[in-house]
């Protein structure tokens, strides 16, 4: 019987260099897609997949994102006072209850596998989810709630697959394909930024994770890989001979918000599909082509 998953990990320390000078002081997870932070909008995805337990890895000095899941009674008297519901629901709806929030400090950005690692003690011995906010997933039901309904088979290590252009696999962990059925792939091996010659499929993982705790046993040698730093995919592949490994492909749209025209497309896609935005946003796009 697999145990359900009650904690998402949520790595927000990385330095967002892509996005200089916006991301000097603000993390690149709270640059707003329309009006919310995309740190909301993963939250929110990970709560539609029966989490509550929130786990964010900060770096030192980056306190908005901490202030931004905080209470806000004055903020919250004030709105109340006025009669401004609809804003009031907006920083009520959709946050985590205090008590189940906590932090977990990244003193150094020495890569995403670290990152998972610092959040070691406050996860325990069981599975819990990874979420990457900068990729920004637009998907109903949510991404990861399509991955807890996989999980529920595969167990092991689960994590959101898509399939990217042959240029583009060196930005990715790239899959070895064992067995597919066209919607969930099961690796027998996992490649951190291959070369585009050297890759073995183009099934790259993207931001969603369902990990198994074993992953520490691995993370806890703090060995670098790609690009000089500690690589999650590398962990995962060294605990593949012990821990089942399935890619999922998500039925659904990803914006990749850690590049510009990722975050571009994702603002307009998003906001045309509001009620209160999407006709003025289509006549806006029109007038300014
Ligand atoms: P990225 O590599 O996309 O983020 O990491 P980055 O390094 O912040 O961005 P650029 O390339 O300099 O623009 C993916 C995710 O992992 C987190 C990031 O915050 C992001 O959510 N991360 C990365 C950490 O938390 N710590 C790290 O050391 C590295």
């Amino acid at each position: 019987m697999i145990k359900p998953v009650t904690k998402a990990v949520f790595p927000v320390a990385g330095l967002g260099t892509r996005f200089l000078p916006a991301t000097k002081v603000l993390p690149k997870e709270m640059l707003p897609v329309v009006d919310k932070p995309l740190i909301q909008y993963a939250v929110e995805e990970a709560r539609e997949a029966g989490i509550e337990d929130m786990i964010f890895v900060t770096a030192p000095g980056k306190s908005l994102l901490e202030d931004h899941f905080a209470p806000a009674p004055k903020l919250e008297a004030f709105l109340q006072a006025r009669g401004k519901t609809t804003e009031l629901k907006s920083i009520r709806d959709g946050f985590p209850a205090t008590q189940r929030v906590k932090f977990a400090r990244q003193e150094q950005p020495l890569g995403l596998g670290h990152a998972v690692w610092c959040a070691k003690d406050l996860i325990g011995g069981e599975a819990f989810a990874v979420l990457l906010a900068d990729d920004l997933m637009m998907a109903t039901p949510g991404a990861l709630k399509q991955m807890m309904g996989a999980y529920k088979r595969t167990g092991g290590n689960l994590v959101a697959v898509e399939e990217v252009p042959q240029d583009r696999v060196s930005r990715y962990g790239i899959l070895d394909v064992a067995e597919d059925d066209g919607k969930l792939a099961r690796a027998r091996a996992l490649v951190e930024k291959p070369a585009p010659e050297k890759a073995p499929s183009r099934l790259a993982i993207i931001g969603r994770y369902i990990l198994q705790p074993e992953v520490f046993d691995h993370l806890a040698k703090k060995q670098t890989g790609a690009g000089g730093e500690i690589q999650l995919t590398d962990a995962l592949a060294a605990t593949l001979a012990a821990v089942p490994f399935h890619g999922l492909r998500i039925d659904g749209r990803r914006f990749d918000c850690g590049n510009k025209l990722g975050f571009v497309e994702a603002n307009v896609a998003f906001a045309l599909k509001r009620g209160d935005l999407g006709g003025d946003v289509k006549k806006m796009l029109k007038s300014i082509q």
